[in-house]
């Protein structure tokens, strides 16, 4: 007879030499435990996902009462599903204006995809601008818009017309020219190591592509829903693209995805032809219900403020064990914080040793010296304590 991790090792794909292989039992709050009974602290919120909390109370009793109405009905967008029509409503109404129409999708790199569809498709042109450190995604499209030729080289020939520019060098944006029909951006790098731009980046930008009107794409697939302190991180600039894509938190635990645009450009996708693009599940009725009962909690418990003052005390503590053990610095907004060692194997070494005392921390996909936190916006100062003293000990 084997055991559940042979048969995970053999029968389940295995995408890294090194998994993590924690073997779950259960996940609630901020916390995960395994089939032995041990406590993790998830510092990375599943993968960005769990910013309410594992398991919700909320959502499970929504995914429970809506899976006794119905499940799946009828593809993308011809059935009126309660559950899709509130969410997007209530979408409307925390988008920033005029984002007010919701496509729904089963992932962030479907979202991507419907976003750069809907852009060639609406301007008539064939380009994208992208940055260098950027990650949207794994499927064709995504991946060619993705800022690391690590990843994307073993796939190629990917979407031709793809320019890459260096992410916060306002220097590089006259290169946007009417050839490009989006540029597609994540206001704060996450996987290319939590990169925050200069306050005068962002702003250029979209200046320069109202100039050539070429539509500007905001990735908010870890960066919205108060991850940052505010409900997207456009607010922080007070700017709106003409494309927001979401993801993760934006389900509750839940697969879901979503790009949103205005009535008038999300009307492209309405006609010739018509169905030019759809999805089995996208938008799936228990995933809305899931998400709504999420966002009317974030909005309840005004969660983006709380990650704001969670962030900076998480922030403020880890200073004070900057110059210890090769961490060398830290940096953030709201609870999305990178921590910078001086060697990758500083960085590994740490993780690793954090994740035996029991603490989840994740490094970034493209630096190697980068270590991302970002647990539940719903973090207790006791489990930022906790998080703070199994770092102290490892690094002292
Ligand atoms: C900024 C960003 N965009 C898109 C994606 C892709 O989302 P998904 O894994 O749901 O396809 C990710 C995933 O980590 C991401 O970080």
């Amino acid at each position: 007879m084997s055991t559940l991790r042979e048969d995970f090792l053999r029968h389940v794909c295995q995408t890294s030499p090194e998994p993590m292989g924690v073997e779950i039992e259960r996940a609630h709050g901020c916390l995960i435990v395994d089939k032995n009974g041990k406590e993790y602290l998830d510092f990375l919120s599943g993968i960005g996902v769990a910013s309410i909390g594992h398991t919700h109370p909320a959502v499970v009793h929504a995914v429970k009462e809506q899976a006794e109405y119905y499940l799946h009905t009828m593809v993308y967008g011809e059935y009126v599903q309660e559950p899709q029509v509130r969410l997007a409503r209530r979408l409307a109404e925390v988008a920033p204006p005029p984002l007010s129409v919701t496509y729904f999708t089963n992932s962030g790199t479907e979202a991507v995809e419907g976003a750069l569809k809907t852009a060639r498709k609406y301007t008539g042109r064939s380009g994208f601008v992208s940055f260098f450190g950027s990650f949207h995604g794994d499927t064709f499209g995504s991946l060619s818009v993705g800022g690391n030729p690590l990843y994307r080289e073993p796939f190629e020939p990917l979407l031709p017309e793809v320019t890459f520019l260096p992410f916060n060098a306002k220097s590089a944006l006259a290169r946007i020219d009417e050839t490009a029909a989006a540029v597609i951006i994540e206001p704060i790098q996450g996987e290319g190591g939590v990169r925050i731009p200069d306050d005068d980046f962002l702003p250029a930008l979209r200046r320069r592509c109202d100039e050539v009107g070429t539509l500007l794409i905001f990735d908010e697939v870890i960066t919205g829903f108060g991850r940052t302190g505010k409900m997207f991180a456009s607010e922080h600039w007070n700017l709106t693209p003409d494309i927001m894509v979401l993801a993760k938190a934006l389900g509750g635990g839940m697969p879901l995805g979503a790009f949103m645009s205005t009535p008038e450009i999300m009307a492209t996708l309405s006609s010739d032809p018509p169905l030019a693009h759809v999805t089995t599940f996208g938008g799936h009725p228990v995933c809305c219900v899931a998400g709504l009962a999420s966002l009317n909690f974030m909005l309840e418990t005004n969660l983006p403020q709380r990650a704001q003052e969670k962030g900076e005390e998480l922030s403020h503590k880890l200073c004070s064990l900057v110059g210890h053990g090769d961490f060398t610095g830290v940096r953030g907004r709201g609870l999305l914080i990178g921590m910078d060692f001086a060697t990758p194997e500083a960085t590994r070494h740490f993780v690793r040793n954090c994740f035996a005392a029991g603490l989840i921390l994740g490094w970034t996909l493209h630096p190697d010296t980068v270590v991302r936190l970002a647990p539940p916006l719903i973090i207790s100062s006791n489990e930022v304590d906790r998080a703070i003293s199994i770092m102290h000990d490892d690094l002292h």
